[in-house]
């Protein structure tokens, strides 16, 4: 076993099936987590759960769930409270994008980014959000954490083909800030990390668009571990330490 900051406690992570969320769910079980990882292909899920439950004092869970149904999300995530007892952090990673000119864009991909990458943080973040409070008032640490993997496109709108992808990461954004006021007095930290370009299925793979369109200079970009590595850091702060928000981009990247 490696680090036990995170040592009994209970860490959901939406998207967990590849790139960015399957990397934060390794970290945080390496610091000690109980993982519930969420997402909709079964198989890579269980690979990971199973690599990770083959790690000395490795602990993870997985449920199949798409985030755009809430019912399912819903029945997940008690599911997941009646298996390990509750939840401390909460990691809403879900998402995807497509990137077309308006002009050219369909709608039906317009609604998919708002149904995956803003009604699904809903829908998760609905379900698990009394849990969260739940822990914080009543768990040892004493605090518990909601993070969301935003985009630097949730800050600005890096192109003109970022339209609606970076209108759903704008909208995160706003609703990440509002629970950080709302829950701040009960120790709920609501924080925002917000990567620049990232080598995962996203960017590399076609399915969400060509890699030149996200990284037309071809400097050298994150590995999903760096995200990681940014989540980690804030949900193993004192209990008094909130770090609200943090933007990381490849060091080459201007945009
Ligand atoms: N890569 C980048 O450059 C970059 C930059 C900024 C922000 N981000 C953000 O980082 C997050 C993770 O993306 P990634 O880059 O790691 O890409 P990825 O490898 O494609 O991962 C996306 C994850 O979201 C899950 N997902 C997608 N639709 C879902 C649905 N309807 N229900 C449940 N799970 C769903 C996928 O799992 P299933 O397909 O198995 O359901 C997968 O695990 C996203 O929010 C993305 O917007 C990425």
């Amino acid at each position: 076993m490696g680090n036990t900051v995170l040592n009994n406690t209970t860490a959901v992570v939406t998207g967990a099936s590849s790139g960015i969320g399957a990397a934060v769910a390794e970290a945080l079980a390496a610091e000690g987590a109980a993982v519930v990882l969420l997402a909709r292909r079964r198989d890579r899920l269980t690979q990971l759960a199973d690599a990770i439950n083959a790690r000395d004092g490795g602990r993870a869970r997985s449920y199949e769930a798409d985030v755009t149904d809430a019912d399912a999300v819903r029945a997940a995530i008690d599911t997941a409270v009646r298996d390990c007892g509750g939840i401390d952090v909460l990691v809403n990673n879900a998402g995807s994008g497509t990137w077309s000119p308006a002009l050219e864009a369909e709608l039906t991909d317009w609604h998919a980014m708002v149904d995956v990458n803003l009604n699904g943080v809903l829908n998760v973040t609905h379900a698990a959000l009394p849990h969260l409070a739940r822990a914080a008032a009543t768990h040892d640490r004493g605090v518990a954490d909601l993070v969301t993997i935003s985009s630097v496109a949730g800050r600005r709108v890096p192109r003109s083909t970022s339209n609606v992808y970076a209108a759903t990461k704008h909208a995160v954004g706003a609703f990440s800030e509002a629970l950080r006021q709302e829950l701040a007095g009960q120790h709920v930290r609501a924080g925002l990390v917000e990567p620049g370009v990232v080598a995962t299925e996203l960017t590399t793979s076609g399915r969400e668009g060509a890699p030149d369109a996200t990284n037309p200079t071809g400097y050298g970009v994150l590995q999903p571990s760096d995200i990681a590595d940014a989540v980690v850091f804030m949900v193993t702060r004192p209990r008094h330490t909130a770090i609200n928000e943090i933007l990381v981009r490849p060091t080459e990247q201007t945009v």
